[in-house]
């Protein structure tokens, strides 16, 4: 064995390499297997997403509002957005929000106590259906309870969110949210209406709810 390869091998020996966990607790940084899935997933900021995201929800309310042929799946869209959406905030942004901070648990609390209210609100929007009675009636209750929902989020939660936690936080928080919307459910279901119940059926609803689109669109086209 030559003397550098000695040394290497000693060196495996003499310096244990710290595991992921270890490293990223001493640089203050994600672990590089996390960083890289961050990366993949955009690395956004979750502020950013969500906010982005309140912005395509306003967008989608108008166009599910307009008249022709477009509505059904205007309105399906916007169905999916605030689906997806909800449920992000409501597996990862809410909990984090509760423990960092210093009013969490009084901001986390109201802004579930409104999510739940809107749901209510939605299930029976979702069960109008853009061609029933009182749909416009209904969407625009709908509109004005999450567009107040989705302000005080962002005056209240997100830009405190934004100060109290580490960027890397932030990015990782933001992969987090976009992973969980790819498998949400994209609809409202009336008794999934905590976070418990939400947990539990999320991993049978989503599937399932996707594979309801599919059939729906490949009806439609
Ligand atoms: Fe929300
Ligand atoms: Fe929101």
């Amino acid at each position: 064995m030559s003397a550098l390869s000695k040394a290497a091998a000693l060196s495996a020996v003499t310096k244990p390499r710290l595991t992921a966990k270890a490293a990223a607790k001493t640089t203050g940084t994600v672990p590089a297997w996390t960083a890289k899935a961050m990366r993949r997933l955009g690395g956004e900021n979750v502020v950013d997403v969500l906010t982005r995201q309140h912005r395509q929800i306003k967008r989608a309310f108008v166009k599910a509002a307009l008249p022709g042929p477009r509505r059904r799946r205007d309105f399906d869209r916007l169905m999916r957005l605030l689906a997806v959406h909800e449920a992000a905030e409501e597996a990862h942004v809410h909990p984090v929000a509760r423990r960092a901070l210093h009013n969490g648990r009084l901001l986390a609390a109201r802004r579930r106590g409104e999510e739940k209210e809107a749901k209510k609100l939605l299930v029976e929007l979702w069960r109008t259906g853009p061609d029933g009675k009182g749909y416009l009636r209904r969407l625009n209750e709908v509109r004005r309870m999450v567009t107040r929902h989705a302000a005080r989020e962002e005056r209240e939660e997100f830009a405190q969110l934004r100060k109290a936690l580490t960027v890397p936080r932030l990015r990782m928080l933001g992969a987090e949210v976009k992973l969980t919307q790819a498998y949400a459910p994209t609809r409202p279901h009336r008794w999934a209406n905590n976070e418990a119940a939400n947990k539990l059926t999320a991993p049978f609803l989503g599937p399932v709810d996707r594979t309801l689109d599919a059939i729906r669109h490949a009806r439609a086209s």
